[in-house]
């Protein structure tokens, strides 16, 4: 089976998720642009499952056919829509198109057109169908959600240099239940740059635990702050959940939150994994038994909101310094094959752009980073890696960016 993955924000993050939770071999991928990825699998409807797990991917669907670009043009793949429709067997059905990669070309698809006629053909065949028009290029996850998933069909049209992939969406990403968990939980910090529930997902899923060793592995947030990273690791199933924090009232703040996400989600059994308790991070052995904790993932302090060019060295040095003692005390505590994914802010000052410069020390204690993605992608034209093999996260405007780092130990 051949499946579609329309990318989220940042596409280097969405395909390395893909690529961990999915794990194809360099042959099975067919397509990677920065809007979508193409890709065989054996196993048949997983795309729900899929989706549940990832952060990243805003769609996922089947692909049904592959065309040629001219062949498209000429308009003869309205029957293949047909077909495709027909076969969902309902006397009503709604009907919605997204366009995806494509370039300025191929314009000339004319999509009202094609619904006309699509509508026109199935009317013949006394079936009643409703377009579900948009003035953008592509529907969105909520709108093919509220008004396509159960009662229809999204056909998606992902334009690639070889051809047209012609597709229908499966599952959109769980945009309510991630914006549940964001805004409706107890305590939420309205403070500008808190980390998306979405980033903290495709983030442990960095971390390349597979779902059965998951239910093994301890799991921790060394500066867990109101507890979003330990909200997707409860509801991945880690085995045990640890967060600690040198803020006590935020201590009581991140356990208020997760007892909520336990409760609203009816999994009361699972509440006696989750330990939540205070711990200055550079203290961390003192608290949690050596080489007990199988994946960290983490978002630090990232330093004061606003800063400026004099106060910057100073504060990249201390952030170094709190890390380099962070990870000295993670040493004890991880096992042998143990991860780190965290977050090392990056500051935007007048067009320069400056790191925190701990990497050569973190490796003089044994810490290396590790590539997200496999060698056989890294030349790929869409991924943006960089030589510290971080992927870097950011909005437009942001003066602080995000660097995802992955770090394994070689004691
Ligand atoms: C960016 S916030 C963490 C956000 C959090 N990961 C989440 O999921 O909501 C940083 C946190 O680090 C904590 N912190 C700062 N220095 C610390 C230290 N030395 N040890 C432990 N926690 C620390 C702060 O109290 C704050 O809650």
């Amino acid at each position: 089976m051949t499946y579609f993955f329309i990318l989220g924000n940042n596409p280097t993050l969405s395909i390395a998720e893909i690529i961990k939770i999915i794990k194809p071999k360099e042959k099975d991928i067919k397509e990677i642009t920065s809007e979508f990825l193409i890709l065989e699998d054996e196993k048949m409807a997983k795309e729900g499952e899929w989706q549940s797990k990832l952060g990243g991917a805003v769609k996922i669907g089947k692909i049904i056919e592959k065309i040629k670009l001219d062949d498209f043009k000429k308009g003869i793949l309205i029957n293949k829509i047909i077909d495709v429709l027909m076969s969902k067997n309902q006397k009503k059905i709604n009907f919605g198109f997204s366009f995806y990669n494509q370039d300025t070309k191929n314009e000339t698809i004319n999509k009202e057109r094609m619904a006309l006629s699509i509508k026109r053909e199935l009317k013949g065949k006394n079936i009643f169908s409703r377009w579900v028009e948009s003035s953008e290029k592509t529907l969105s996850s909520v709108v093919v959600e509220k008004n396509i998933l159960n009662q229809g069909l999204e056909i998606v049209f992902l334009f690639t240099q070889n051809g047209v992939f012609l597709g229908q969406t499966s599952s959109c990403q769980l945009f309510k239940e991630y914006g549940d968990r964001d805004f409706n939980r107890p305590v939420r910090v309205i403070k500008k740059g808190m980390i998306p529930p979405k980033l903290a997902r495709i983030m442990i899923n960095l971390g390349g635990k597979d779902e059965f060793s998951i239910r093994r592995t301890c799991f921790l947030d060394p500066f867990c702050g109101t507890g979003t990273i330990l909200q997707e690791a409860f509801l991945m199933n880690f085995g045990q959940i640890i967060g600690t924090d040198k803020n006590k009232r935020i201590i009581i703040d991140a356990q208020n939150n997760l007892k909520w996400l336990i409760q609203r989600t009816k999994r009361e059994s699972g509440a006696k994994k989750v330990k939540i308790f205070y711990s200055d991070s550079r203290k961390l052995a003192n608290k949690i038994k050596q080489k007990s904790v199988g994946l960290v993932v983490t978002e630090p302090y990232l330093g004061p909101m606003k800063f400026n060019l004099s106060d910057n060295q100073f504060i990249v040095k201390e952030l170094a310094r709190l890390y380099f003692l962070t990870f000295r005390e993670l040493k004890t505590i991880i096992k042998d094959d143990g991860r780190v994914v965290i977050v090392f802010p990056v500051f935007k000052i007048k067009g320069r752009e400056y790191y925190i410069q701990i990497l050569e020390q973190l490796k003089k204690i044994g810490w290396q980073t590790e590539s997200s993605l496999p060698n056989f992608l890294l030349k790929n034209k869409t991924v943006n890696i960089t030589k510290r093999n971080s992927i870097i996260y950011s909005r437009p405007g942001q003066t602080i960016m995000r660097e995802i780092l992955v770090f394994k130990l070689n004691r």
